[in-house]
């Protein structure tokens, strides 16, 4: 495990599944860690189960990534608070799927609103600050459904796609402030997503941990290395 003791970490959508085993792993790798997501009780929870942990100081930070005013708070309260920021993980996301004829226009605005608008304006906030810090890492989290389409996933799908594409152009805006910009594209993910419940009989999935463990990975490489995609799936799926 990388030694992350005095960094700075935000990760969004953190309460739960993905983003919550990120960053835990963060916070025991010795980094500073700001928790956030819409629901300000999880986040308060959150906050305090991981400063239980022990390590660096945890942050909680109520954020809807949808609200371009509270992506710009989000990292405005981080850098008050630790006076720099290192590492943003753009995590949170939602997922409604429904053939294009009957998803509702709501749905497809808050799915791309979400996925793609939030990454968007929470880097553009983080930026500045870690370029004034010598450097940093964006690591946005994606999925396998951003490179291989399926019906009834229009608005998940052209979400996840656009991420890629928004990875891509930042890391080259990025590249020579030190900046690396990479995603994590993973397959089925063992977690509460779409209202699915966390089941023994999921244990074929990917864990939540496992992802965590590429973030811990990427950010560990030296300064002259860039991981700039990871594409991770279960090992053995149920055969069709
Ligand atoms: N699970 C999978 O199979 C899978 C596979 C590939 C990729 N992914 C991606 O991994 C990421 C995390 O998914 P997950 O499975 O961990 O989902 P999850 O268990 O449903 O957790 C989602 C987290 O995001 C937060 N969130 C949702 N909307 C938000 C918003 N507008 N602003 C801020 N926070 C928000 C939620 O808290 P609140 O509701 O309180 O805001 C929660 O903390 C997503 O980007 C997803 O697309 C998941």
């Amino acid at each position: 495990m990388p030694d992350l003791s005095g960094q700075v970490c935000i990760v969004t959508g953190s309460t739960k599944g993905i983003g919550r085993a990120i960053a835990e792993a963060l916070a025991d790798a010795g980094a500073h860690v700001v928790v956030s997501a819409r629901t300000e009780r999880d986040v308060s929870e959150t906050a305090g189960a991981l400063a239980r942990r022990g390590f660096g100081s945890i942050l909680g930070v109520r954020c809807d990534v949808r609200r371009p005013a509270d992506c710009d708070r989000l990292v405005a309260r981080t850098v008050e608070r630790f006076g720099r920021l290192d590492v943003l993980v753009n995590n949170a996301g939602v997922g409604y799927f429904a053939p294009v004829d009957e998803m509702s226009v709501e749905d497809w605005k808050s799915q791309i609103e979400t996925n793609l608008d939030g990454a968007f304006c929470c880097a553009r906030a983080a930026a500045p600050h870690m370029k004034r810090g010598g450097g940093g890492w964006i690591i946005n989290i994606g999925s396998l459904a951003g490179r291989n389409a399926f019906a009834g996933g229009c608005a998940y799908n052209a979400s996840k796609f656009g991420l890629i594409g928004l990875t891509e152009a930042m890391m080259l805006d990025l590249r020579y402030d030190n900046i690396r910009v990479s995603v994590i594209m993973p397959g089925s993910v063992n977690t509460e997503f779409r209202g699915r419940e966390v089941a023994p009989e999921n244990a074929w999935m990917l864990q939540p941990e496992d992802v965590a463990r590429a973030v811990l990975d990427l950010v560990a490489y030296p300064a002259n290395a860039h991981v700039s995609r990871v594409e991770m799936r279960p090992s053995q799926p149920p055969r069709k």
